[in-house]
Protein backbone atom coordinates (compact mmCIF):
# COMPACT_ATOMS: atom_id res chain seq x y z
CA UNK A 1 0.00 0.00 0.00
CA UNK A 2 1.11 3.56 -0.53
CA UNK A 3 2.44 5.22 2.75
CA UNK A 4 -0.41 8.09 3.77
CA UNK A 5 2.06 10.88 2.71
CA UNK A 6 1.61 9.86 -0.76
CA UNK A 7 -2.25 9.35 -1.34
CA UNK A 8 -3.25 12.40 -3.23
CA UNK A 9 -6.74 11.49 -3.63
CA UNK A 10 -8.62 14.99 -2.20
CA UNK A 11 -11.06 13.34 -0.25
CA UNK A 12 -8.36 11.96 1.65
CA UNK A 13 -7.14 14.72 3.70
CA UNK A 14 -3.69 13.73 4.78
CA UNK A 15 -2.92 14.66 8.76
CA UNK A 16 0.39 15.85 9.39
CA UNK A 17 3.03 12.62 10.32
CA UNK A 18 0.56 10.71 9.69
CA UNK A 19 2.63 7.23 8.61
CA UNK A 20 5.18 8.51 11.37
CA UNK A 21 1.93 8.77 13.79
CA UNK A 22 0.86 5.15 13.01
CA UNK A 23 3.81 3.46 13.19
CA UNK A 24 4.35 4.48 16.44
CA UNK A 25 1.38 4.39 18.05
CA UNK A 26 0.74 0.94 17.11
CA UNK A 27 -3.02 0.70 17.65
CA UNK A 28 -4.18 -2.94 17.70
CA UNK A 29 -7.43 -4.03 17.64
CA UNK A 30 -9.74 -3.50 21.01
CA UNK A 31 -7.89 -0.19 21.86
CA UNK A 32 -9.79 2.73 23.11
CA UNK A 33 -8.27 5.67 20.98
CA UNK A 34 -8.90 9.35 21.98
CA UNK A 35 -7.77 11.82 19.85
CA UNK A 36 -8.12 15.28 21.44
CA UNK A 37 -8.06 17.42 18.66
CA UNK A 38 -10.29 15.79 15.79
CA UNK A 39 -10.34 18.64 13.05
CA UNK A 40 -11.46 16.86 9.84
CA UNK A 41 -10.74 13.58 11.22
CA UNK A 42 -7.78 12.98 9.34
CA UNK A 43 -5.71 10.92 12.07
CA UNK A 44 -9.01 9.38 13.44
CA UNK A 45 -9.92 7.78 10.21
CA UNK A 46 -6.14 6.11 9.66
CA UNK A 47 -6.16 5.39 13.49
CA UNK A 48 -9.46 3.74 12.84
CA UNK A 49 -8.49 1.54 9.97
CA UNK A 50 -5.49 0.07 12.69
CA UNK A 51 -8.58 -0.57 14.97
CA UNK A 52 -9.72 -2.76 12.25
CA UNK A 53 -13.73 -2.68 13.12
CA UNK A 54 -13.18 -3.80 16.78
CA UNK A 55 -12.62 -0.94 19.51
CA UNK A 56 -13.57 2.50 20.49
CA UNK A 57 -12.48 5.92 19.33
CA UNK A 58 -13.36 9.24 21.48
CA UNK A 59 -12.96 12.33 19.31
CA UNK A 60 -12.81 15.90 20.97
CA UNK A 61 -12.54 19.25 20.00
CA UNK A 62 -13.67 22.63 21.22
CA UNK A 63 -14.56 23.84 17.45
CA UNK A 64 -18.16 22.98 16.92
CA UNK A 65 -17.75 23.01 12.99
CA UNK A 66 -16.17 20.29 13.22
CA UNK A 67 -18.81 18.05 14.19
CA UNK A 68 -20.28 16.92 10.27
CA UNK A 69 -16.71 15.32 9.91
CA UNK A 70 -17.27 13.55 12.71
CA UNK A 71 -20.88 12.52 11.49
CA UNK A 72 -19.57 11.47 7.97
CA UNK A 73 -16.43 9.63 9.81
CA UNK A 74 -19.06 7.74 12.13
CA UNK A 75 -21.64 6.94 8.86
CA UNK A 76 -18.32 5.19 7.11
CA UNK A 77 -16.86 2.65 9.75
CA UNK A 78 -18.50 -0.32 11.28
CA UNK A 79 -17.68 -2.03 14.54
CA UNK A 80 -15.89 0.62 16.83
CA UNK A 81 -17.73 2.58 18.96
CA UNK A 82 -17.54 6.14 18.15
CA UNK A 83 -18.18 9.66 20.07
CA UNK A 84 -17.59 13.15 20.15
CA UNK A 85 -17.52 15.34 22.65
CA UNK A 86 -16.76 19.36 22.25
CA UNK A 87 -14.62 20.94 24.60
CA UNK A 88 -11.19 21.86 25.46
CA UNK A 89 -9.71 18.85 25.96
CA UNK A 90 -8.12 19.91 29.01
CA UNK A 91 -11.39 20.01 30.78
CA UNK A 92 -12.91 16.92 28.21
CA UNK A 93 -9.90 14.52 29.31
CA UNK A 94 -10.00 15.56 33.38
CA UNK A 95 -13.45 14.75 33.35
CA UNK A 96 -12.82 11.29 31.41
CA UNK A 97 -9.93 10.38 33.12
CA UNK A 98 -11.70 11.50 36.70
CA UNK A 99 -14.79 9.38 35.74
CA UNK A 100 -12.15 5.99 35.79
CA UNK A 101 -12.32 6.22 31.60
CA UNK A 102 -9.10 4.80 30.61
CA UNK A 103 -7.46 4.90 27.32
CA UNK A 104 -4.59 2.68 25.33
CA UNK A 105 -3.62 5.99 22.92
CA UNK A 106 -3.73 9.63 23.48
CA UNK A 107 -3.55 11.69 20.59
CA UNK A 108 -2.89 15.90 20.07
CA UNK A 109 -2.45 17.41 17.33
CA UNK A 110 -2.18 21.13 18.02
CA UNK A 111 -2.58 24.30 16.82
CA UNK A 112 -4.83 25.30 14.20
CA UNK A 113 -6.91 23.00 11.32
CA UNK A 114 -6.42 23.73 7.99
CA UNK A 115 -10.47 24.73 7.30
CA UNK A 116 -9.81 27.22 10.42
CA UNK A 117 -7.16 28.87 8.46
CA UNK A 118 -9.09 28.38 5.09
CA UNK A 119 -12.54 29.83 6.37
CA UNK A 120 -11.95 33.81 6.07
CA UNK A 121 -14.58 34.74 8.24
CA UNK A 122 -13.12 32.35 11.03
CA UNK A 123 -10.34 35.83 11.16
CA UNK A 124 -7.44 33.38 11.40
CA UNK A 125 -5.87 33.96 8.58
CA UNK A 126 -3.87 37.64 7.25
CA UNK A 127 -4.35 36.83 3.41
CA UNK A 128 -8.09 37.41 3.33
CA UNK A 129 -10.18 40.48 4.82
CA UNK A 130 -12.56 39.39 7.41
CA UNK A 131 -13.86 40.15 11.00
CA UNK A 132 -10.86 39.55 13.55
CA UNK A 133 -12.53 36.57 15.61
CA UNK A 134 -9.84 33.62 15.86
CA UNK A 135 -12.11 31.63 18.00
CA UNK A 136 -11.55 28.27 17.78
CA UNK A 137 -14.47 27.58 20.38
CA UNK A 138 -16.97 30.39 18.55
CA UNK A 139 -19.05 30.19 21.93
CA UNK A 140 -15.97 31.63 23.83
CA UNK A 141 -16.31 35.06 25.24
CA UNK A 142 -13.52 36.84 23.54
CA UNK A 143 -12.15 37.34 20.27
CA UNK A 144 -8.75 38.72 18.97
CA UNK A 145 -10.68 42.32 18.59
CA UNK A 146 -11.50 41.91 21.94
CA UNK A 147 -7.89 41.28 23.19
CA UNK A 148 -6.71 44.29 20.87
CA UNK A 149 -9.46 46.80 22.00
CA UNK A 150 -8.81 46.40 26.18
CA UNK A 151 -4.72 44.98 26.35
CA UNK A 152 -2.36 47.32 27.64
CA UNK A 153 0.55 48.40 24.96
CA UNK A 154 2.85 46.36 26.91
CA UNK A 155 0.72 43.13 27.66
CA UNK A 156 0.23 43.44 23.61
CA UNK A 157 4.23 43.68 23.40
CA UNK A 158 4.57 40.80 25.91
CA UNK A 159 2.51 38.07 23.60
CA UNK A 160 3.82 39.28 20.35
CA UNK A 161 7.16 38.69 21.96
CA UNK A 162 6.77 35.64 23.82
CA UNK A 163 4.08 33.42 21.43
CA UNK A 164 4.94 34.96 18.19
CA UNK A 165 8.90 35.62 18.65
CA UNK A 166 8.10 39.19 17.14
CA UNK A 167 10.90 41.34 16.69
CA UNK A 168 8.97 44.75 16.70
CA UNK A 169 6.40 43.74 19.80
CA UNK A 170 6.93 46.73 21.36
CA UNK A 171 6.66 48.80 18.08
CA UNK A 172 3.69 46.89 16.68
CA UNK A 173 1.40 46.84 20.17
CA UNK A 174 2.28 50.86 20.00
CA UNK A 175 0.75 51.14 16.37
CA UNK A 176 -2.17 49.27 17.41
CA UNK A 177 -2.49 51.12 20.61
CA UNK A 178 -2.67 54.74 18.54
CA UNK A 179 -4.58 53.30 16.11
CA UNK A 180 -7.54 52.05 18.52
CA UNK A 181 -7.73 55.64 20.05
CA UNK A 182 -9.24 56.74 16.88
CA UNK A 183 -11.25 53.89 15.51
CA UNK A 184 -11.70 50.12 17.35
CA UNK A 185 -9.21 46.99 15.17
CA UNK A 186 -12.22 44.77 13.82
CA UNK A 187 -10.65 43.08 10.96
CA UNK A 188 -7.78 41.13 9.81
CA UNK A 189 -7.20 43.96 7.32
CA UNK A 190 -6.74 46.52 9.48
CA UNK A 191 -4.55 44.78 11.64
CA UNK A 192 -2.37 43.96 8.99
CA UNK A 193 -2.07 47.63 7.63
CA UNK A 194 -0.83 48.54 11.33
CA UNK A 195 1.62 46.14 11.62
CA UNK A 196 2.71 46.97 8.02
CA UNK A 197 2.59 50.59 9.31
CA UNK A 198 4.38 50.05 12.65
CA UNK A 199 7.85 47.86 11.40
CA UNK A 200 10.65 49.30 9.26
CA UNK A 201 10.64 49.18 5.48
CA UNK A 202 12.68 46.62 4.76
CA UNK A 203 10.93 43.96 7.47
CA UNK A 204 7.71 44.38 4.94
CA UNK A 205 9.48 42.59 2.34
CA UNK A 206 11.14 40.09 4.40
CA UNK A 207 10.70 36.25 4.69
CA UNK A 208 7.18 35.41 4.87
CA UNK A 209 3.69 38.11 5.65
CA UNK A 210 5.20 40.38 7.80
CA UNK A 211 1.78 40.22 10.13
CA UNK A 212 2.20 36.60 10.37
CA UNK A 213 3.80 36.21 14.06
CA UNK A 214 1.37 38.51 15.33
CA UNK A 215 -1.53 36.29 14.11
CA UNK A 216 -0.23 33.76 15.57
CA UNK A 217 0.34 34.69 19.04
CA UNK A 218 -3.02 36.79 18.88
CA UNK A 219 -4.69 33.10 18.19
CA UNK A 220 -2.40 31.21 20.58
CA UNK A 221 -3.56 33.85 23.06
CA UNK A 222 -7.52 33.80 22.15
CA UNK A 223 -7.36 29.93 22.60
CA UNK A 224 -5.23 30.26 25.98
CA UNK A 225 -3.80 27.13 23.81
CA UNK A 226 -0.48 27.25 25.70
CA UNK A 227 -2.69 26.67 29.66
CA UNK A 228 -4.55 23.69 27.86
CA UNK A 229 -1.72 22.07 26.83
CA UNK A 230 -0.13 22.25 30.37
CA UNK A 231 -3.46 21.04 31.72
CA UNK A 232 -3.94 18.77 29.13
CA UNK A 233 -1.05 16.19 29.17
CA UNK A 234 -1.42 15.19 32.75
CA UNK A 235 -4.80 14.47 31.98
CA UNK A 236 -4.17 12.41 29.58
CA UNK A 237 -1.30 10.58 30.57
CA UNK A 238 -3.53 9.99 33.99
CA UNK A 239 -5.84 8.09 31.45
CA UNK A 240 -3.20 6.18 29.65
CA UNK A 241 -3.63 1.91 30.70
CA UNK A 242 -0.37 0.63 31.41
CA UNK A 243 1.09 0.11 28.09
CA UNK A 244 -0.72 3.27 26.57
CA UNK A 245 0.94 5.28 24.30
CA UNK A 246 0.94 9.28 24.63
CA UNK A 247 1.67 11.52 21.02
CA UNK A 248 1.63 15.41 20.90
CA UNK A 249 2.54 16.98 17.04
CA UNK A 250 3.25 20.12 18.18
CA UNK A 251 3.88 23.77 15.43
CA UNK A 252 5.74 25.95 17.68
CA UNK A 253 8.60 25.93 20.33
CA UNK A 254 6.45 26.77 23.60
CA UNK A 255 4.53 24.03 22.84
CA UNK A 256 7.34 21.85 21.88
CA UNK A 257 8.78 22.38 24.90
CA UNK A 258 5.84 22.07 27.31
CA UNK A 259 5.36 18.62 25.65
CA UNK A 260 9.01 17.90 26.38
CA UNK A 261 9.13 19.29 29.39
CA UNK A 262 6.41 16.72 30.46
CA UNK A 263 7.79 13.66 29.00
CA UNK A 264 10.87 14.32 30.34
CA UNK A 265 9.31 14.59 33.70
CA UNK A 266 7.63 11.04 33.14
CA UNK A 267 10.73 9.51 32.39
CA UNK A 268 13.27 10.82 35.06
CA UNK A 269 13.21 8.30 37.79
CA UNK A 270 14.98 9.32 40.68
CA UNK A 271 15.32 13.34 41.50
CA UNK A 272 17.78 12.67 44.37
CA UNK A 273 20.59 15.83 44.27
CA UNK A 274 23.86 13.56 42.77
CA UNK A 275 25.76 13.86 46.27
CA UNK A 276 23.44 11.59 48.12
CA UNK A 277 25.07 8.36 48.16
CA UNK A 278 21.60 6.11 47.82
CA UNK A 279 18.62 7.07 46.56
CA UNK A 280 16.25 8.39 48.85
CA UNK A 281 12.96 9.62 46.97
CA UNK A 282 11.96 6.21 45.14
CA UNK A 283 11.08 7.69 42.29
CA UNK A 284 10.61 5.68 38.95
CA UNK A 285 10.35 6.13 35.63
CA UNK A 286 6.40 6.65 34.27
CA UNK A 287 7.13 6.66 31.04
CA UNK A 288 9.34 5.36 28.12
CA UNK A 289 10.40 7.48 25.11
CA UNK A 290 9.66 6.54 22.12
CA UNK A 291 11.19 9.49 20.36
CA UNK A 292 14.21 10.55 21.55
CA UNK A 293 14.19 13.53 19.38
CA UNK A 294 11.21 15.38 18.13
CA UNK A 295 10.36 13.39 14.79
CA UNK A 296 10.05 15.68 11.63
CA UNK A 297 8.26 15.64 8.28
CA UNK A 298 10.33 14.73 5.81
CA UNK A 299 11.43 17.49 3.22
CA UNK A 300 8.91 15.24 0.71
CA UNK A 301 5.74 15.95 3.50
CA UNK A 302 6.77 19.40 3.45
CA UNK A 303 6.98 20.00 -0.37
CA UNK A 304 3.49 18.13 -0.59
CA UNK A 305 2.00 19.82 2.42
CA UNK A 306 3.90 23.36 3.27
CA UNK A 307 1.80 24.06 6.73
CA UNK A 308 3.63 20.50 7.81
CA UNK A 309 7.03 22.19 7.83
CA UNK A 310 6.91 23.35 11.45
CA UNK A 311 5.73 20.13 13.11
CA UNK A 312 7.46 18.00 15.68
CA UNK A 313 6.17 14.93 17.00
CA UNK A 314 6.50 13.35 20.61
CA UNK A 315 5.35 9.92 21.65
CA UNK A 316 5.84 8.18 25.45
CA UNK A 317 4.49 4.85 26.42
CA UNK A 318 3.62 4.24 30.09
CA UNK A 319 5.07 2.12 32.47
CA UNK A 320 3.36 -0.84 33.75
CA UNK A 321 4.37 0.44 37.54
CA UNK A 322 3.32 4.09 36.60
C1 LIG B 1 -4.28 20.63 13.63
S1 LIG B 1 -5.99 20.42 13.84
C2 LIG B 1 -6.18 18.69 13.97
C3 LIG B 1 -6.25 18.02 12.64
C4 LIG B 1 -6.60 16.55 12.74
N1 LIG B 1 -5.56 15.81 13.43
C5 LIG B 1 -6.84 15.97 11.39
O1 LIG B 1 -6.06 15.11 10.96
O2 LIG B 1 -7.81 16.38 10.74
C6 LIG B 1 -6.27 20.94 15.46
C7 LIG B 1 -7.71 20.84 15.91
O3 LIG B 1 -7.67 20.87 17.33
C8 LIG B 1 -8.65 21.71 17.82
N2 LIG B 1 -8.15 22.22 19.09
C9 LIG B 1 -7.09 23.01 19.30
N3 LIG B 1 -6.93 23.24 20.61
C10 LIG B 1 -7.90 22.54 21.24
C11 LIG B 1 -8.27 22.37 22.60
N4 LIG B 1 -7.59 22.96 23.59
N5 LIG B 1 -9.30 21.56 22.89
C12 LIG B 1 -10.00 20.94 21.91
N6 LIG B 1 -9.71 21.10 20.59
C13 LIG B 1 -8.68 21.88 20.26
C14 LIG B 1 -8.85 22.77 16.77
O4 LIG B 1 -10.17 23.29 16.84
C15 LIG B 1 -8.60 21.98 15.49
O5 LIG B 1 -9.80 21.48 14.97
Amino acid sequence: MLPNVLRTNAADHVPVLADEVLELLSVQPGETVVDGTFGAGGHSRLLLEDLRSDGKLVAIDRDPTVRPYFDRLKASVRGVQLRFLRGDYAIVLRQLASNGVRADVVLLDLGLSSMQVDRPERGFSYATDAPLDMRMDTSDESSAADVLASWSERELATIFRSFGEERYARQIARGIVRRRKEAPIERTGELVDVVRASIPTPARFGEGHPAKRVFQALRIEVNHELESLEAGLPAAFEMLRPGGRLAVISFHSLEDRIAKRFLRDRVRGCTCPPELPVCVCGREPEARLLTTKPVRPSAHEVELNPRAASARLRVAVKMDNA
